[in-house]
């Protein structure tokens, strides 16, 4: 492990009087509800009965983990591929009902959730059929593909005030990510002025037959498919939306057919010049963050009292952590007189030399500190549990936040309870998707307010138009696909 991921029992003694501030906002942390979760069993009739609209890749994943989630029971799951309702059926193993037509499964009365995991293109008209038909509904991020349907689903929604929609970005269903945000709001980082997040693969998408992420027809790429989740953490975190994007995106690598960029750098300027720095590349995979010991994604966090790595992990092998580093104490250089600076005009500097990290919580790590540990453990855990004792430590992430998401679905659909990933939220972080795309693709800074007319004068008739042609030559692609193989 790196010598810096490791502070000694001194070092977190010396950031304690450094992190004056960062502790008063750690005593206030320490009133989080930390209880543990504990698994409900639940009678069959609280299960809230679901269809699965769209069991390929995340539909599948999705299923996997509806496993661990007793709180809803797969009734039924649709797919254009017969293998995929197969395979999805043997997944969750309720003997759901099968469907080939999305329409079929929304009028079976025996469903009264949705789970839409469709591409994007088809996300709208699924999501406004659902509601219409009366179902609660999930659908997966990015809510929406095109600015018609940000104008449309906001003026559909309150139509149908009694349903639940939920948006399928799960970090904010991660307790690391909440502590994160509570860390921000109680002042713990300071005034936090910078994010910065990655999202770094090698090789990224490959054209594996028909891949309709690599086609603008049916993607908004990499801002809708990676840079999405990010944008919704800086959003979260710095309370809004941004006020301008610029940016650059390249085809540069992978020149396979596709349309779509296959590297993206973003800079996303915020109310008081707060900024969100994006990078999403296929050629590397390198993370530069968490001490080199994660691949591929997360963010960093930085205000003026320290700054905080973060990912949410791959939810298999990998669950979420978070590093906290302490801003380095501040001095005022003086005269050998000790009276005035002796640089410019008061100017003060930071003393040099490597931050330590402090991990705020690993997975795997329980407190307790055993005679068999080597002394790095040990002290890893002194400066947790220094940590702790200001309130500062998440319990571990004991759950998928997939799984935790989906629970929190079936709850409020149960108690009209309120999701965390609700239509704002949704709509929000697909308008900074179409926007990052456009800017690329104009090669100009584009202003978040010009959302407001962007595909206003596109009429119903033109998107339902629209979408089934999309419709169309995605299945043609798809049976041309099956034909190939
Ligand atoms: N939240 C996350 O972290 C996350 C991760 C991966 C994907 N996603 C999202 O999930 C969605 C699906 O992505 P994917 O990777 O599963 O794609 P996929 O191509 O693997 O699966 C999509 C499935 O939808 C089916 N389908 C297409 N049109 C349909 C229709 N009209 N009716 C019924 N089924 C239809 C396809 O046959 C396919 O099986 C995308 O919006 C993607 O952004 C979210």
């Amino acid at each position: 492990m790196p010598e810096n991921s490791n502070p000694t029992r001194r070092d977190v003694v010396k950031a304690a009087g450094v992190a004056t501030a960062a502790a008063t906002a750690a005593v206030a942390v320490a009133g989080l509800d930390r209880a543990p979760a504990i698994l409900k069993v639940h009678a069959a009739s609280d299960q809230m009965k679901y269809g699965v609209i769209g069991v390929g890749g995340r539909g599948g994943y999705l299923l996997k983990h509806l496993t661990k989630v007793d709180n809803g029971r797969c009734a039924a799951i649709c797919d254009l591929d017969d293998a995929k309702m197969d395979k999805a059926s043997a997944t969750i193993g309720t003997s759901p009902s099968k469907y080939k037509d999305y329409r079929e499964l929304l009028a079976d009365k025996n469903v009264e959730a949705v789970i839409i995991a469709v591409p994007l293109f088809a996300h709208y008209q699924i999501t406004k059929d659902a509601l219409q038909a009366g179902k609660h509904t999930f659908c997966e991020k990015s809510l929406v593909f095109k600015p018609e349907e940000i104008h449309a689903l906001r003026a559909l929604v309150p139509q149908y005030p009694k349903q639940v929609l939920q948006v399928g970005l799960q970090r904010r269903y991660s307790k690391f990510y909440q502590l994160a945000k509570d860390l921000v709001d109680k002042g713990a980082l300071g005034d936090v002025t910078h994010i910065h997040a990655l999202w770094h693969r090698n090789p990224g998408w490959v054209m594996n037959g028909f891949n309709w992420r690599l086609y603008r027809e049916y993607s908004g790429g990499l801002a809708a498919e990676l840079a999405s989740h990010q944008v919704d953490i800086a959003d979260w975190i710095f309370g809004g939306s941004p006020e301008f994007v610029i940016g650059v995106g390249g085809l540069d690598t992978w020149k396979d057919g596709r349309d779509v960029f296959d590297n993206i750098q973003l800079i996303y300027q915020y109310p008081k010049g707060r900024k969100l720095t994006y990078s999403a590349i296929s050629t590397n995979r390198h993370l530069p963050i968490l001490n080199n010991t994660r691949p591929e994604f997360g963010e960093v966090i930085m205000g003026t009292a320290g700054a905080l790595e973060i990912t949410v992990g791959d939810g298999e092998s990998t669950m979420p952590t978070a590093l906290w580093y302490l801003e380095p104490e501040k001095v005022t250089a003086q005269k050998a007189d000790g009276k005035a600076p002796a640089t410019a005009a008061g100017a003060s500097y930071a003393l040099g030399g490597s931050q330590k990290a402090l991990p705020i919580a690993l997975a795997t790590d329980q407190l307790k500190i055993d005679k068999n540990d080597s002394f790095l453990e040990r002290e890893k855990k002194h400066a947790q549990r220094w940590l702790y004792g200001k309130g500062i430590m998440a319990d571990d992430e004991d759950r998928n936040p997939v799984e935790t998401q989906m629970e929190s679905f079936f709850n409020d659909c149960h108690t009209g309870g309120h999701p965390k990933a609700d239509l704002e939220i949704g709509l929000r972080d697909s308008t900074a998707v179409i926007l990052s795309n456009l800017c690329m693709d104009q090669e100009r800074r584009v202003y978040f307010k010009e959302i407001d007319t962007l595909g206003a004068n596109v009429t119903p008739q033109q998107m339902a138009a629209n979408l089934a042609a999309s419709q169309s030559s995605y299945s043609k692609s798809l049976a041309a696909k099956k034909k190939v193989s």
